[in-house]
Formats: C-alpha cells, sequence, structure tokens
C-alpha cells in the first residue's frame, strides 16, 4: 500500500482533507454571498493615492483533495496609475492567480484569498478591498474599474453571436444606462476603429470565426476597454499569436495606454514582451516575489539569481552561442514547500545562510527589492 511519505494519500486521508477543506470553503462562500453588506466592510484606504491597485500580503489558496495549494503565499506590489507593470515567472508561478484574485474570478469553492488586502483606487480618495467585497459590488467592478484581456482570443468570444452584438451587449450590461441603441452602436464601431480594425462596420456584423488571430485578439482588446477601466490586466495576451502580430498588438497595448490613461498589469514569461512593454516588473517565483523593481532596474541590475538565470536564457540578438542556457532543476511542490529559500535546490549561487530561513525582502536602492541573503550583508531590512 502506498504511503503519505511517498507522496500519495490514502482514500480514508483524502476524504478527511476533503471534509475539512469543505468547512473552510463553506465559511468563505457563505461571507461572499451576503446581500446588503455595508460598505464600510470593505472600504478602506490607498496607502499611496498615486497606485490604481495594490496586492499587500496576498496570499489565495486552493484547499484540493491532494491537500492546500498555496499558489500565491505573501505577495506584494502597487500598480501605479497610468503605468505598465509586468509580471514575469515561469509557469505555475502564480502570475494568474494573483490577477484572477483581484478580479475574483478564482476557481470556487477551492480556490480563496484566505489572508491579505487587494485595495482598488475608486477615486476621490475611496478605495475598497476587493477581498472583503461581495459578489454583488464585485459584479459592479468587473468591466468598469477593472477589466482582462485573455489569452486565447477564441475563448473570450462567444462563436455564434455576431462581433459587434458581442461589443454591444458589454457597453449595456456596464454602461447602457440612458445610451440608445444607435449610441451603443456608435460607440462599439469607435471602438473597433480604436483598436486599428479598419473594416469595422463589416466585421461589426461577422462571426468570430471569419476573423484572423490577430483581429480576434483586437475585438477582445475592444470589449476590455469597452467601459473604459481603470485597471486592464492582460494576461499573455500574445502568446497564441505569430512573432509578427504578436508586435503588432503589442503596439497597439503601449499606444491605447497613452490614450486611456489606465494601468496595466501584463503578465507573461516572456522577458522581451517585458522589456518592450513595462514601467516595472515584478518577478514571481513558487508564489512569492523574489524580486521587484523599475524595468531599469531588474533589466540593467537583475539581483535575484532566479532573474539573472532568466535573463541568460533569453537569446539575444548578434550572440553566437552553441546552447541557451536553462535553469537546472525544478520549482518545488506547492503543496509541500521547503521551510528554506524556495530557489535554494536549483541555485547556483549560494551563500552560508542559504540554509536558513525564507529570506525576507530587502531594499537594494528605493525602488529595487529583493528576496535573497547574497545580499543581506549589504542592506537593510526593507520590511
Ligand atoms: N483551480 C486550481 N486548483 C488547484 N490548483 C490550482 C488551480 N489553479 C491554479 N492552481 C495552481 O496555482 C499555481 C499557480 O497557477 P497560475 O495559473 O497562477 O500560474 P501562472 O504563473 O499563471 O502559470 P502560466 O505561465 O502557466 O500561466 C499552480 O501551482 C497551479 O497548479
Ligand atoms: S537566498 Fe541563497 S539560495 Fe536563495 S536565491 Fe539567494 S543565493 Fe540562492
Ligand atoms: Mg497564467
Amino acid at each position: 500500500m502506498a504511503k503519505k511519505s511517498e507522496g500519495y494519500l490514502s482514500a480514508r486521508e483524502a476524504r478527511r482533507i476533503s471534509r475539512e477543506n469543505r468547512k473552510i470553503t463553506n465559511a468563505y462562500e457563505k461571507a461572499r454571498k451576503r446581500k446588503n453588506v455595508p460598505e464600510s466592510e470593505y472600504l478602506t484606504q490607498m496607502h499611496d493615492p498615486n497606485n490604481s491597485v495594490e496586492f499587500d500580503n496576498l496570499h489565495t489558496y486552493f484547499f484540493t483533495d491532494a491537500g492546500t495549494v498555496k499558489a500565491v503565499d505573501g505577495v506584494s506590489y502597487d500598480v501605479p496609475i497610468g503605468k505598465t507593470v509586468g509580471v514575469v515567472g515561469e509557469s505555475g508561478c502564480g502570475k494568474s492567480v494573483t490577477s484572477l484574485s483581484l478580479m475574483q474570478l478564482l476557481q470556487r469553492p477551492q480556490g480563496q484569498v484566505v489572508e491579505g488586502e487587494i485595495r482598488l483606487n475608486m477615486g476621490n480618495g475611496k478605495a475598497y478591498d476587493v477581498t472583503k467585497a461581495p459578489n454583488e459590488v464585485l459584479q459592479r467592478l468587473r468591466g468598469n474599474y477593472v477589466s482582462m484581456i485573455f489569452q486565447e482570443p477564441m475563448t473570450a468570444l462567444n462563436p455564434v453571436f455576431r462581433i459587434g452584438d458581442q461589443i454591444n451587449e458589454v457597453i449595456e450590461l456596464h454602461d447602457g444606462e440612458g445610451k440608445s441603441e444607435a449610441d451603443i452602436k456608435a460607440r462599439t464601431i469607435e471602438l473597433l476603429e480604436m483598436v486599428g480594425i479598419a473594416n469595422s462596420e463589416g466585421v461589426y456584423k461577422m462571426f468570430p470565426h471569419e476573423l484572423s488571430g490577430g483581429m480576434r485578439q483586437r475585438v477582445v482588446i475592444a470589449m476590455a476597454l469597452a467601459c473604459n477601466p481603470r485597471i486592464i490586466i492582460a494576461d499573455e495576451p500574445t502568446t497564441a499569436l505569430d512573432v509578427t502580430i504578436q508586435a503588432q498588438i503589442l503596439d497597439l497595448l503601449r499606444n491605447l495606454k497613452d490614450k486611456i490613461n489606465s494601468s496595466i498589469m501584463f503578465i507573461t514569461h516572456d522577458l522581451g514582451v517585458i522589456a518592450e512593454m513595462a514601467d516595472y516588473v515584478v518577478v514571481m517565483y513558487a508564489g512569492r516575489i523574489v524580486e521587484k523593481g523599475t524595468a531599469e532596474d531588474i533589466f540593467y541590475h537583475p539581483a535575484h539569481p532566479y532573474t539573472i538565470g532568466l535573463m541568460e536564457s533569453k537569446p539575444v540578438v548578434g550572440k553566437k552561442i552553441d546552447k541557451l542556457y536553462s535553469i537546472p532543476g525544478k520549482v518545488p511542490n506547492p503543496i509541500n514547500m521547503p521551510d528554506y529559500c524556495y530557489f535554494k535546490d536549483r541555485c547556483e549561487k549560494c551563500v552560508e545562510r542559504c540554509s536558513g530561513a525564507y529570506p525576507e525582502m530587502i531594499s537594494l536602492s528605493e525602488t529595487h527589492k529583493v528576496s535573497c541573503y547574497r545580499y543581506y550583508d549589504k542592506k537593510e531590512d526593507a520590511k
């Protein structure tokens, strides 16, 4: 019979975990479904009014039958108004779960924010903590304040409805009050033109399958912009597209950002894309932030061995090499994280202190922060 120490669970143990999970998640769901929750329960204040979002010590866990997956485990970073923050890290490090926590679109009931705040700037000195806001409030926030561009445009569009009707519906739902049918259509056409679709009247009447991948992603971007959101989450928006179209979509997002003055959270595992798009960069590893700073800090002075490894594994034009560098080893199991630096088993730059507890984040400069023992002698604790 397989033992727990070998990574297997007995049926009895799995039943016990499942029962406990149900107890925990039921309590969270009950709180979220409450009606007429007073605003004071989720009203908060931005620590800096120049930010549109502040993630503060966010912990998002998945209560699965195999155990608790600590997908995001103490993440803090800010998204300043009108700026682009690039979030980078290898597959499974918690990039999407962080953004889904902001939208409160985690897979329920197993996915829950268990600790921390996500402060969303509502303007006029007001801010909401979305982790405490009930469902009925969140529905209003999605689209109007925060919207999302997904990786695969075909899954974001409904194949049986025309493009125009799908964008009209978004406007009607979030911003339709007092608008006639003609007003809504005019706004949809305006949006299609804004995202660079030349034949906007023609595309208005088309079905998603009649468009190319790049055109579909432009439509998805138009939908995300429909209600002038303050923050746009772009989760790998170009990964499903070929390189030339990818460059066009990145250009489009860059130009749009200046026009609409929204903040963008740009999630990708491609450092090249981040270099083109981001003002600030957050590097995630195994559910935590290992380094953050301005794009210049991260690209010219990378400090964490993981960030340095990511830089080295990127091809450079004009530099001839036999084989691209790859970081050895693999990410630890998210159900059973070690009690020392999560990168230690893959790190080629270990120092003696690395066998101690997980390293706290320290400041290398006012903007640049890293979580690594190599820099402990140089700087004081940032927390
Ligand atoms: N519904 C779920 N149930 C259980 N675990 C989940 C669920 N969704 C995500 N996770 C886990 O959370 C962790 C973070 O996942 P996430 O999707 O945020 O990764 P990511 O950084 O976006 O990766 P990628 O680059 O592949 O999109 C992973 O370990 C993943 O297995
Ligand atoms: S703390 Fe040590 S093991 Fe962890 S990344 Fe830094 S040098 Fe490597
Ligand atoms: Mg993802």
